[in-house]
Parts: structure tokens; C-alpha cells; sequence
């Protein structure tokens, strides 16, 4: 079998646990298969720009080999082009780009340093998988080296419509690049559908047969693949003594109190202030919630040298102290707000006990908390899912309470009805969804993709 080459931007350990969606995943396709895992090394060093070392370990069947960047790539790449252009763009945010003309040549150039890097590694018949938006001219730096490869790429996160997609400087370039892969996946029919309007109305003579897009003389075949979790793996995580321990305890001392439960990266896209809002309305306009719901916001920092997350941390701590300080009583806290990384095991505990996994994004690739709170729920007593119908797994998971974020009135009257949802209701949708998320978990999304890439 050909050797299988990741390459993302940010590098997991794949000797330990991994946070965050496309960690997780990549860490699971790994670990079933060996190969190469390329990345940024986390370093940033002060080497002459595209100079950045390569630092190569071997752990057990699989390699890691992190790339290091220049304060310079760091600003430009990372902080710069990709998340201060593509990523407020993607999640429809145009409101939210500061583009700067040297972010763009930073990009190309960090691209072309991880082609070069990847080109010396590179045997004849090795499968290269590129992911994210980090990476997307990563194909046509390589095809300029003379690699004949195949190679894969998947954008976790959304893809735009063409209107929003037009927003982003230099966005025919960007697009064109996708033409150098063999394999595009996207979470959803919706962003494969965006990708081929695009083509239809801003690429000369465009055709599309099937799932092949032909265009600039070459042809690129798009297609969506929802991601999955590793279900079993977060299964055994509930299973673990911290997590139980953890549960047993929140139990005992809730007194029959219901937990409202929500995980994310404090990023402007997942609608915290909206759902502290609405968590406010819900004690408002249901007083029977208050001393008897509480709402567990967990919200590590993310990206904080990006100008547009500055404030969104002062909003939260702002929003969710009025909350506590309008409802609270001696002995209850209407919001537990963290604004820290909590062990993932904890979070499988906290989520197999909670009511509600509230999970409303504005706008979100896939969201992979809606499927790991799902996949621990107890069959004979499961809790409900509050679905923003802006997150990709919407697409999947129909059988959610699925929510508008931005109407805050009646996602609170939803969340007051997935409170009170009579058992059997719980128990039909719980098994649906979890069909749902058992039969697409990352094993099956890994093998779909690699399966097709190798018979393109
Ligand atoms: C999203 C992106 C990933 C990214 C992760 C964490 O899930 O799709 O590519 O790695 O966020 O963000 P960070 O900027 O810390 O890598």
C-alpha cells in the first residue's frame, strides 16, 4: 500500500489524546494507518524567511516533521492571510478581513517552503492528504516542482458562496489553485455546491460533469465527506475514571438540577455572546429555570494576537457577570464560564451528564462537539442537542433541535423545549443520531477519502 503523507498546519502528537476537530481526526487516520505527518513546528525562529529548519521524529509508525517559521511567515502567514482574511471570509465575516498586501506573499511563500521541505521527503507512489485553509496553494507549489503525486485536500471549514468568496483579495487565484489537486472534500453538499457555483460563474468556460469540475486545462473531481469523531475512543474517555469521577460529582451536588452544556474555541464565529443571550432569555421568560438550570460555558483562548478576538473576551466575562449577577442566588450560579483548556476525559463526563449540549455557531465547518455529546448520551436517559442550523453537521443531524442563533427568542423557547422534552421524544431522536454519528465516524470518512483519491 502507498505510503500516506498529512500535511496541515497545525501539528498533533500523536502519541497523546488531541483537542480540537482536525487534530483529532488526523491523529485517528494516522494512528490506523503509519505514515508522514508534515506541519508547523510551533517554533518561530529567526532564520532568513523560507529557511525554516525541519525537525524530524520518529514515533513508533508514524513521522512528525515540523516545519519552523520566521516572525515574519508567523505574522504574515499564520495571524495574516489565514486568519485575518481566509477564516473571517470563510465564516462569512467579510466585515472582519484586515488584509495587508504583504500577507498574501507571505502565504505563497510558506507554501512554497513546505513544497520544497515535502518534495525531499517524497517517494513515487506516496498519497499526500493537504488540510485546511492554511494550505490551499500547497498543490500547485509542488506541481510547479514537477510533483506528479496524488494529492488530496480538505477545507474543515466552510467553503463561501461566490459573492462572499469575491471578498477575498486575489480570490481567483486562490480558486485556481484548487485545480491542482486530484481530490477536493468539503463537510458539506452546501460548501460543494458553493465551490461549483463559483466555477459556473467566475471561471472561463467552466465544466462540470458529475463530481469533476474541469477548468484551466486540468480537472479536479469536488466532493463533500462529513467528517466524523472517533467514537469508540471517546466512548472509552467517558468510561475513564476522571470522567466518572467527574460526572458522580456534578451529579451529587446539582440536586436534580439540569446542565446546560456548551465547548468551544472563544472565536467570533461560534456565537458565545448570542448564547449567553439567549441562555438570559431562557431565565427571563421561563422563571421556573432559575436555581434549577445551569449553563457550563467552556471557552479556551484562541488566536489572541488576532486583532478581531480582542474583544470578544471582555464581551463574554462582561455578558456572562451580568447574567450571574442579575439571577444568581446564594446557592446557585446561573453560568460557570471557562475560559480555559479542560482535559478532554473531563469533557466526556461533563457532556454524558448534561440535559442540553448547546451548540449554536454562526457559521461552522462541521462542528464535531454536536457528534462527541451525542456518542456519550446514556440510551435509556439521554440528553437533547441544540443544533445551530449554521453549523455543518445540521446537514446530518436532523433529528437535533435545530436552532436560528440569531433569533434569540425562540432558540431560547427551543431551549426550554429540549428541557422539558418528554422521555420518549429524547430516546427516538437520541437513536437516530447516534446511527448518524456511529455510521459516519472518522474511520469511514478517512478510508472514503483516501479510497477515492487513490481510484482518481
Ligand atoms: C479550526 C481549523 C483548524 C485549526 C483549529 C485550531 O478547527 O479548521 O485548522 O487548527 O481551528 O486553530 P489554530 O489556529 O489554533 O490552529
Amino acid at each position: 500500500m502507498s505510503r500516506l503523507i498529512i500535511v496541515s498546519n497545525r501539528l498533533g502528537n500523536p502519541t497523546k489524546p488531541a483537542s480540537g476537530g482536525l487534530a483529532v481526526a488526523l491523529n485517528g487516520a494516522l494512528n490506523s494507518r503509519g505514515g508522514i505527518w508534515m506541519g508547523w513546528s510551533g517554533n518561530i525562529t529567526d532564520t532568513a524567511p523560507g529557511r525554516g529548519d525541519i525537525h524530524v521524529q520518529e514515533l513508533g509508525h508514524i513521522t512528525t516533521a515540523g516545519v519552523d517559521l520566521t516572525q515574519e511567515e508567523y505574522d504574515g502567514y499564520y495571524l495574516g492571510f489565514s486568519n485575518s482574511v481566509l477564516w473571517p471570509a470563510f465564516h462569512h465575516r467579510q466585515d472582519l478581513i484586515d488584509s495587508k498586501a504583504e500577507y498574501i506573499d507571505a502565504y505563497r511563500a510558506v507554501n512554497r517552503t513546505f513544497a520544497r521541505h515535502l518534495r525531499e521527503m517524497l517517494q513515487p507512489d506516496d498519497l499526500i492528504w493537504v488540510h485546511d485553509y492554511h494550505l490551499i496553494p500547497l498543490a500547485s507549489e509542488l506541481r510547479a516542482m514537477g510533483v506528479e503525486n496524488k494529492i488530496g485536500f480538505f477545507l474543515h471549514i466552510p467553503l463561501p458562496p461566490s459573492q462572499v468568496m469575491s471578498a477575498v483579495p486575489e480570490h481567483e487565484w486562490l480558486m485556481r489553485s484548487f485545480f491542482s489537486y486530484d481530490l477536493i472534500g468539503f463537510q458539506t453538499e452546501a460548501d460543494t455546491e458553493n465551490f461549483n457555483l463559483y466555477a459556473e460563474r467566475r471561471l472561463d468556460q467552466p465544466q462540470i460533469e458529475g463530481d469533476r469540475v474541469k477548468a484551466f486545462g486540468s480537472s479536479v473531481i469536488a466532493k463533500a465527506f462529513p467528517i466524523g469523531i472517533d467514537v469508540e475512543q471517546f466512548r472509552d474517555l467517558v468510561a475513564s475514571e476522571e470522567a466518572q469521577e467527574l460526572s458522580d460529582r456534578l451529579q451529587t451536588k446539582s440536586q436534580g438540577r439540569k446542565w446546560i452544556t456548551g465547548v468551544e474555541r472563544l472565536d467570533y464565529s461560534k456565537g458565545l455572546p448570542d448564547r449567553l443571550k439567549i441562555f438570559r432569555r431562557l431565565l427571563e421568560k421561563y422563571p421556573e429555570n432559575r436555581g434549577r438550570s445551569t449553563l457550563v460555558q467552556i471557552a479556551p483562548p484562541t488566536r489572541e494576537d488576532v486583532e478581531a478576538y480582542s474583544d470578544i473576551r471582555e464581551e463574554l466575562e462582561r455578558l456572562s457577570g451580568a447574567v450571574n449577577g442579575e439571577f444568581a442566588t446564594i446557592d446557585w450560579t446561573p453560568v460557570r464560564y471557562i475560559h480555559r483548556n479542560v482535559p478532554r476525559a473531563q469533557l466526556s463526563g461533563l457532556f454524558s451528564i448534561s440535559k442540553v449540549g448547546l451548540v449554536t455557531p454562526l457559521r461552522d465547518g462541521m462542528n464535531l462537539v454536536a457528534k462527541e455529546y451525542v456518542a456519550v448520551q446514556p440510551d435509556d436517559d439521554p440528553g437533547v442537542l441544540v443544533l445551530s442550523e449554521f453549523a455543518g453537521a445540521a446537514e446530518q443531524m436532523t433529528d437535533a433541535v435545530i436552532v436560528n442563533p440569531y433569533d434569540i427568542e425562540t432558540t431560547a423557547d427551543a431551549l426550554q423545549q429540549a428541557l422539558n422534552m418528554p422521555l420518549d421524544e429524547r430516546r427516538d431522536r437520541h437513536a437516530k443520531l447516534k446511527d448518524i454519528v456511529e455510521k459516519t465516524d472518522v474511520v469511514i470518512w478517512c478510508d472514503g477519502f483516501l479510497d477515492r483519491l487513490r481510484n482518481v
